[in-house]
């Protein structure tokens, strides 16, 4: 079976992982405060803080923001259920605005219409790692000075025009689950030019504590370990290299792929550096579950990013949400994502096409 996700530890990682268990620092301690400021570094932001999550990331974003009850934040409904849960942990409602059809990514000239007096943040995620317009959304953001949180979840060295992704926005989240561009295994992080906000993600990551017992707000225990953080150091040291293979990888398949009509290789803007978290095309008249099955007979792992908009959740459903934003759904029914992942080998590229080819033959 080709994966279309594989976490790359090696022993390097091994080796800094088994110095911190040895160490008996276990839990957040000094390879935390080193992997936040070399993350700061490489994004170029003042701050970076690490939490538990990406999903984390967010929801302490806009708690400290001050995102409250009744509050209102604006993004996309094709994304990782992340994306609007956070605004619901802390009582927001997320308002959901469809996506550019060929980036995938929210559409900047639908924002404006679905500002209120109650919009507190717009939160663009930069979907497959590809950024999103953040020059158009940034412009508006500032015109009704709303704060952009960037959801940079899939995006670790992506670039919109020449600004690092997780430095345009107010704030940006990014998450190191296994599967994304680089992983500690679980873990998230909070990056930032404001410190003020910074200091106060460090508050509510640790149980609202600006002194060991001393608790000024409600907190949590979002906290990273020393062990994630020793396999983050490494995995960034990494990060680039991952990246110029996705990159390749990407080329590759979509220069073979230019050949079958039926599925629409993936566009990218002249203005960002792509980093493919996932490479995902269109798979045209309705095909798209057919072309799935038959590549994962092939031996060909693939995924669906995403099957649902979050809004047509049940759990969003269930609170009446009745939207119907007819890009979104047409792209949930059309997308599949195949490896792109860096350790594929030109024979497993080689594979997929072929497997492509044949499904193209079988279905159209
Ligand atoms: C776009 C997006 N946002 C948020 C998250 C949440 O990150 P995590 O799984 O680390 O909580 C993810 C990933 O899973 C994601 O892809």
């Amino acid at each position: 079976m080709i994966p279309v996700a594989k976490p790359l530890i090696g022993e390097e990682e091994i080796e800094e992982v088994e110095k911190v268990l040895r160490s008996g620092f276990i839990a957040q301690g000094p390879r935390v405060a080193e992997f936040e400021e070399k993350f700061a570094s490489y994004v170029g932001t003042k701050h970076a803080v690490a939490v538990s999550s990406g999903t984390t990331a967010l929801h302490l974003s806009l708690l400290a923001l001050g995102v409250g009850n009744g509050d209102e934040v604006i993004t996309t409904p094709f994304s990782f259920a992340a994306t609007g849960n956070c605004a619901l942990y802390v009582g927001a409602r997320p308002v959901f605005v469809d996506i550019d059809p060929k980036t995938f990514n929210l559409d900047p000239n639908q924002i404006e219409a679905a500002i209120t007096e109650k919009t507190r943040a717009i939160l663009p995620v930069h979907l497959y790692g590809q950024p999103a317009k953040m020059d158009q959304i940034k412009k508006i953001a500032e015109k009704h000075d709303i704060p952009v949180v960037e959801d940079a979840a899939q995006a670790h060295g992506a670039m919109f025009q020449d600004e690092m992704v997780g430095s345009i926005g107010d704030m940006a989240c990014f998450s190191f689950y296994p599967t994304k561009n680089m992983t500690t295994s679980e873990g998230g992080m909070v990056t930032t030019n404001n410190t003020e906000l910074s200091d106060m993600v460090r508050i509510l990551r640790a149980h609202g504590e600006k002194e060991r017992y001393h608790h000024s707000v409600l907190g949590y225990n979002f906290r990273m370990t020393d062990i994630a953080a020793a396999i983050g150091l490494v995995q960034l040291k990494k990060l680039d290299g991952f990246n110029q293979k996705r990159i390749e990888n990407a080329e590759y398949l979509t220069e073979h792929l230019k050949g079958i009509s039926c599925i629409e290789p993936p566009f990218v803007s002249p203005q960002v550096k792509h980093v493919f978290h996932q490479y995902t095309v269109r798979v045209k008249d309705g095909k798209r579950n057919d072309v799935m099955n038959f590549l994962n007979q092939e031996g060909i792992g693939t995924g669906i990013h995403y099957p649902v908009p979050i809004y047509k959740q049940e759990l969003y459903q269930n609170m009446g949400y009745n939207d119907k934003c007819l890009e979104t759904e047409k792209a949930t029914s059309e997308v599949l994502s195949l490896p792109v992942h860096p350790s594929l080998s030109v024979e497993e590229l080689e594979t997929v096409v072929i497997s492509l080819e044949a499904a193209s033959d079988k279905f159209f």
